[in-house]
């Protein structure tokens, strides 16, 4: 669907200059931290979690600046898990997004504080007046997003990966559910808050978001298994390699895929009660798993 492409590249377009303008820019020897953020932020992701809420944000015909502020808050927390992600202490990784990761290109104590400081610039941005005039929206977006990157989502998961779930794929959906479902789901709920949207229809959304989720950690965890890292702008076989179990190592390949194949179907079938209104985040699910990168 060339509309889609084209709208997921759109909405890349829009955070990455609206990130821009958000992050600072610093003088003297903290510019070093402000240029490391910059460049964790700034670089080339598929910045489909901003893809996502702006999708939301239309088919509840909302204010587009609003969405975008919430997307940029996002995708500040998504950078800041990748830049401690790839530490040495966590997963060890040389490259991300094509490029070298922060500590390589910076070093790690650098790295440690660009992600910190961008953990923080996501907060700040959602507190700022221009996101909402309503203090309340803007305290609801604020504890949403909390919630979804602390000890209860993102942070709680990438514990539970360190620890090494092993041999349960109950465990691993839980895991992942924790450390990639939270923020994917946060993409649909902060403009759900925006909308200040019904409980059937947040209902309906936050299903969708959680298949969502997990299909996309499937597709994450075959990519290791079988992508090209040059593709994927990140290294591949690690999973295997650090012996950590995810729905790849645990399934194989096959069973992994024939999963994902079942989940498709019944990821779409929570947009059913939007109609065509959700068109595009109906073909989003496809597109999620035609991903080659
Ligand atoms: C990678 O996220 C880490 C996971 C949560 C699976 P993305 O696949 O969204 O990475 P970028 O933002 O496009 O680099
Ligand atoms: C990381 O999962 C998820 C978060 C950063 C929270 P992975 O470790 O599988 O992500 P990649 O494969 O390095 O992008
Ligand atoms: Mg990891
Ligand atoms: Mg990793
Ligand atoms: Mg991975």
């Amino acid at each position: 669907m060339m509309e889609l492409a084209r709208r997921v590249a759109e909405a890349a377009d829009l955070v990455t200059v609206a990130l821009d303008e958000l992050l600072p820019r610093g003088e003297g020897p903290e510019g070093r931290l402000t240029e490391a953020m910059r460049y964790a932020a700034l670089g080339p992701g598929k910045r489909l979690r901003t893809f996502f809420a702006l999708e939301t944000g239309r088919m509840f015909e909302l204010d587009e600046r609003p969405v975008l502020r919430s997307a940029c808050a996002l995708e500040c927390i998504h950078a800041y898990s990748l830049v401690h992600d790839d530490l040495p202490c966590m997963d060890d990784d040389d490259v991300r997004r094509g490029r070298p990761t922060v500590h390589k290109a910076y070093d790690e104590a650098t790295a440690v504080l660009a992600g910190d400081a961008l953990q923080t610039a996501a907060f700040e941005i959602l507190a700022h007046p221009d996101t909402h005039s309503d203090g309340a929206i803007r305290a609801e977006l604020v504890a949403r997003l909390a919630h979804a990157s602390g000890a209860r989502g993102m942070a709680g998961g990438q514990m539970i990966d360190i620890l090494g779930v092993r041999d349960d794929l109950g465990g691993v959906a839980r895991m992942q559910r924790l450390k990639t479902g939270a923020l994917i789901a946060c993409a649909f709920e902060l403009p759900l808050v925006l909308a200040r949207a019904k409980e059937a229809e947040r209902h309906a959304l936050m299903a969708f978001a959680h298949d969502l989720g997990l299909a996309y950690q499937i597709v994450d965890d075959l990519l290791d298994a079988e992508g090209d890292a040059h593709a994927m702008g990140k290294a591949a076989r690690k999973d295997a390699e650090k012996g950590k179990a995810n729905f790849v190592t645990l399934l194989g390949v096959d069973a992994a895929r024939e999963r994902l194949g079942l989940l498709a179907d019944q990821t779409k079938s929570h947009l059913d009660p939007f109609g065509n209104r959700a068109d595009f985040l109906r073909a989003s699910v496809d597109f999620v798993l035609e991903r080659r990168q």
